[in-house]
């Protein structure tokens, strides 16, 4: 098949298997410039792997596409370097550093100078001031609310192109959660492209502009999230 230009991920037939459970079988989606794409689907469905597969962080087959472009080689860092940034389940801080510190990781590998990087240092804290008052907090001293804004923080640090999520709400309070995921709604609509794993079906469901919903490691269906009118519509694929 030819070079998807259209998309900014492309992403066909891609599988992975952790010994001998097949985790994700051939699966295939993509996410245009600037749209926002949310994965559904329950514990085990293999949005995790599907997630880590396609930024390389575990051996897979098929392909991936970046802007028309076959990445299917590149490494995790090599992705980043293109602009494909993921914020992991878990969120991967370093615990024992400060605020400031996580968030100057993930600008190491923006190009620029420190003006560019101070920029994008104030765009982070206009969108979660609480960083900017904890800035020398280690952080494992902060919240989980506070620590998930500190991944996405530091994600947007190195200037995505496109923002993958595993679960940024997972654990945290209502409250809390919706604040995070609205922020992405906000960051999408300034052109940023997103694909989240989410179990806050309505929420993200109400932001993105397409869903997958994944179960037993397939896509059970694609639909644009105008289609979907009730929760009814979404469980007939979840236990598929
Ligand atoms: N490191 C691993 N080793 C073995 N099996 C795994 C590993 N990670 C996930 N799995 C299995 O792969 C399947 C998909 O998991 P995962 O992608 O984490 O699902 P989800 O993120 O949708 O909850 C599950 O059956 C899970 O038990
Ligand atoms: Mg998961």
């Amino acid at each position: 098949m030819a070079a998807d230009t259209t998309n900014l991920l492309t992403v066909r037939d891609l599988a992975a298997h952790y010994g001998h459970i097949e985790a994700l079988r051939p699966t295939s989606l993509n996410g245009g410039p600037g749209e926002f794409v949310t994965i559904l689907g329950p514990n085990g469905a293999g949005k995790t792997t599907l997630l880590r597969a396609i930024t390389r962080l575990i051996p897979s087959s098929g392909k991936v596409e970046f802007k028309g472009q076959d990445v299917t080689k590149f490494k995790t860092n090599e992705l980043a370097g293109l602009g494909i940034i993921m914020v992991m389940e878990g969120r991967g801080l370093f615990s024992d550093m400060s605020v400031k510190e996580n968030l100057q990781i993930g600008a190491y590998k923006l190009p620029g100078s420190q003006a560019d990087k101070d920029r994008q240092l104030d765009k982070v804290f206009t969108l979660f001031p609480r960083l900017k008052e904890r800035l020398t907090q280690t952080a494992s001293s902060m919240s989980g609310g506070e620590q998930q804004m500190l991944a996405v923080g530091r994600a947007l640090m190195a200037d995505p192109k496109l923002l993958i999520l595993d679960e940024p709400s997972l654990g945290l309070a209502p409250r809390v959660a919706t604040e995070i995921l609205s922020t992405l709604g906000s960051l999408n609509k300034e052109g940023l492209g997103i694909l989240l794993v989410e179990q806050k079906a309505p929420l993200a469901l109400k932001l993105a502009q397409r869903v997958y919903i994944l179960s037993s490691g397939s896509v059970r269906a694609e639909l644009p999230t105008h289609e979907i009118k009730s929760h009814h519509d979404l469980a007939k694929y979840y236990f598929a």
